[in-house]
């Protein structure tokens, strides 16, 4: 019997998508590079799995129109295996990228299969290892006429909420892939504001791993509870097998990254959005590598007398508060990214869609995301969802908490990048003045860039005294 669909690559997530497909009762094939792993997901199976040797095997044992989903690691291996397997293919058949491909990649896969009468789906993944095998939330993007025929698999392996499955379609081929890399943005920008909350919690305030574990699992319950608000409970509550250490507390300040989170912020330049709470997320990753420059400052800076200025330190509700705006801007800033994304590529991209696929299954998922949803339903054209009438008042009432949060961090030399850029991100779009007729003017005199005044319409130039 032929099989419904079929995994390529069949490493942590190609297994666990495989394994979850099976558990809905599809009749799926699997291939990997190697026929020892793909042999080792058989024995692990019960029934209706096929375990192909070669790709030639693979493609025939799939009905038609083939459905195959690609999970390799994004780069080069994509199109190597499209490269092989595209002479195997027949007219109709379909491919889903299931990986962290950079869209523009997928938009060119897209196009030149699409030469050849094969469909190409970028579909965004998320949920890590358990979330593929229980319920990821799935972002598909590809042709809109040929969503139904996979919408069947991909909505039934994909995590439900509230009797709605957290997979929907994105738009045209990229943007499945666009949508999951700024949920990977958001996803740095929020495991920053966490890790900042616990070194305030840590240095400044001097509690256990086993108190801050109670606050944060405190909160899971409040509007900043999130899956990892509770996995960074979880985590300080671990025990390191082999001391009797805190396993956070063994583990080296140095933080790795793929690239999505760098995608996310190189996107937001070329598009002019403000994505500032990834940019420092991603920089602070970087800096935690700079492990010799650290000990050399480290050591210098030892014993530098404090200024000798004290404000109150926030109270554990003030920096809920606090973290609770980081929070915001950095969703705010993720989806004004997708919305200009939406406007610029003519992509039609559906906010409450997306805010409601989030909602499970993804490691973003978070209260918030049910609020967004039915904000973006009623206002699905809100450029950034800070200036909505019911968020708004939430950020000026507690702006106040992020300052002070902020305040006393930088008294203790604690660094907290994503809170502060996100007091900097309000304070510069509230502010009358950014300093820009200045910088005008600077362009002005020294390139005859031209400026625009207070007073009159269109642009001048001025000749500048001593130009
Ligand atoms: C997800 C995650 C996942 C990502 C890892 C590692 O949504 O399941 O975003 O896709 O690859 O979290 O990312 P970094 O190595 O860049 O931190």
């Amino acid at each position: 019997m032929k099989s419904q669909i079929g995994v390529i690559g069949l490493g942590v997530m190609g297994k666990s998508l495989a394994k979850n497909l099976l558990s809905r009762d599809f009749l799926v094939s699997g291939f990997s590079r190697r026929y020892e792993v793909t042999k080792q997901v058989d024995s692990e199976v019960a029934k209706n799995f096929q375990a192909c040797e070669t790709l030639k095997d693979f493609i025939a044992s799939l009905e038609m129109p083939r459905k195959i989903i690609l999970m390799v690691p994004a780069g080069d291996a994509v199109d190597v295996l499209c490269e092989e397997i595209v002479g195997m293919l027949d007219k109709g058949d379909i491919i889903m990228d299931c990986g962290n491909s950079f869209y523009k990649d997928t938009i060119r896969r897209y196009k030149s299969l699409q030469d050849k009468g094969i469909h190409y789906f970028g579909v965004g993944v998320s949920g890590g290892e358990k979330g593929a095998l229980l319920g990821p939330s799935i972002m598909p993007g590809g042709d809109a006429t040929v969503y139904p025929m996979i919408a069947p698999f991909l909505e039934k392996i994909a995590a439900q909420k509230d009797g709605q499955a957290c997979c929907a379609y994105m738009g045209p081929s990229g943007a499945g892939h666009y949508v999951k890399m700024v949920h990977n943005g958001i996803e740095y920008a929020d495991m920053q504001l966490i890790a900042e909350v616990y070194l305030f919690f840590k240095y400044v305030m001097k509690l256990s791993n086993k108190e801050m574990a109670k606050i944060f699992e405190d909160w899971i319950d409040t509007e900043v509870g999130s899956y990892l608000i509770e996995i960074t409970a979880s985590i300080l509550k671990e025990k390191d097998p082999k001391t009797p250490h805190d396993l956070v507390d063994m583990i080296v300040d140095k933080a790795s990254q793929k690239g999505t989170g760098k995608w996310t912020l190189i996107e937001g330049a070329e598009l002019a959005q403000d994505v500032s709470i990834i940019q420092v997320a991603v920089g602070n990753r970087i800096i935690s590598n700079f492990t010799k420059e650290r000990t050399a400052f480290t050591r210098h800076f030892k014993g530098t007398p404090k200024l000798n200025i004290s404000v109150p330190t926030p109270s554990i509700s003030e920096i809920k508060d606090a973290y609770y705006i980081g929070k915001l801007v950095s969703y705010a800033q993720g989806f004004s990214l997708m919305a200009e994304a939406s406007k610029q590529f003519d992509w039609n991209l559906n906010l409450s869609s997306i805010a409601s696929i989030f909602r499970a299954g993804c490691i973003i998922q978070a209260k918030l995301l049910e609020t967004l949803k039915d904000l973006f339903e009623k206002e699905p054209h809100l450029n950034n969802f800070l200036l909505s009438d019911s968020i708004l008042p939430l950020v000026s009432s507690n702006i106040n908490s992020l300052r002070q949060m902020n305040l006393a961090s930088t008294l203790e030399g604690i660094p907290n990048p994503a809170l502060s850029s996100a007091l900097v991100y309000l304070d510069q779009l509230k502010s009358v003045s950014l300093g820009a007729n200045l910088i005008q003017a600077q362009r002005d005199f020294f390139g005859a860039h031209t400026f625009e005044r207070i007073d009159q319409d269109g642009s001048v130039h001025h000749e500048w005294n001593n130009e």
